[in-house]
């Protein structure tokens, strides 16, 4: 049994981590021509869309759970050690997951040695984490081991043949609640089940959550937030650093 963090943290995730069909679409366009994919890390599996042939991969007894009856097929292993054989499928996924990964380099390694094509959603840390949610109310963030040795562009560059990085825009009715999903909703944060289907929240210390959680609730109640934030309300979709990045 592999016991990772997930096990603990992704009890309520398939709640509020659902399928965002502007990203969903964006990233089918990235797999292209591919038929057959893996998807690392899969968690629920948010992106699996029925136009391709998937297998997903998922390290947490507590995730592969959460997965519908109907949904493709899962293996349960690490992105370190893939039980595939070499170019068994036409393209690889990872989708908000290669921070997680305790080894990145040999995670891509198998990846590309079990994939033509590979598909990477990530954040790039130095963009995200000027988030207004992490700078004002969490600043403990950057430093959580997930989000300081995050990688971004430069070093997926370095271990990755990449042809393109795309922006992923985040709209403001993203129904995938991943940390910078409720941007507009500063409301959304002060939800427990929100602030359980992310990984940041579970990693802070939790009187750090609770002290961060009133302050935001006071600033929402001041007017102290929308003074400072306000003009976010009426925008339609912003960029916090999120990306896609295809190697070939
Ligand atoms: C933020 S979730 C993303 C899940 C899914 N890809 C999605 O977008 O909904 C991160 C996932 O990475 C998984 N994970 C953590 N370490 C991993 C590893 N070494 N190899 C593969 N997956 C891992 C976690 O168990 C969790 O399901």
């Amino acid at each position: 049994v592999t016991v990772t963090r997930y096990d603990t943290i992704g009890r309520t995730y398939a709640e509020t981590r659902r399928t965002e069909p502007r990203i969903a679409a964006q990233i089918a366009a990235a797999l292209g021509d591919a038929r057959t994919v893996v998807n690392i890390g899969a968690g629920a599996g948010s992106y699996e869309s029925s136009a391709f042939e998937f297998v997903a991969v998922e390290p947490s007894l507590t995730m592969l759970r959460q997965r519908d009856r109907g949904a493709a097929p899962a293996v349960c292993a690490r992105a370190e050690a893939l039980p595939i054989a070499d170019g068994a499928f036409d393209a690889a996924l990872a989708v908000l997951t290669v921070h997680h990964w305790s080894d990145l380099e040999l995670g891509l390694r198998e990846m590309r040695r079990v994939s033509r094509r590979q598909v990477i959603f990530y954040f790039e840390p130095a963009a995200s984490h000027t988030f207004w949610l992490f700078r004002d109310y969490f600043p403990e963030t950057p430093k959580l081991i997930s989000e300081r040795d995050a990688p971004g562009t430069a070093r997926l560059s370095e271990l990755l043949p990449v042809r393109a990085v795309e922006i992923v825009p985040v709209p403001s009715d993203c129904r995938d609640g991943f940390a910078c999903a409720f941007w507009n909703r500063p409301e959304a944060y002060l939800d427990p089940t929100v602030q359980a289907g992310t990984s940041t929240y579970s990693q802070l210390d939790p009187s750090v959550v609770a002290r961060g959680t009133a302050l935001l609730r006071e600033d929402l109640a001041s007017g102290a937030w929308d003074a400072k934030h306000g003009a976010l309300r009426g925008l339609a979709e912003m960029d916090f650093g999120y990306r896609l990045l295809i190697a070939q």
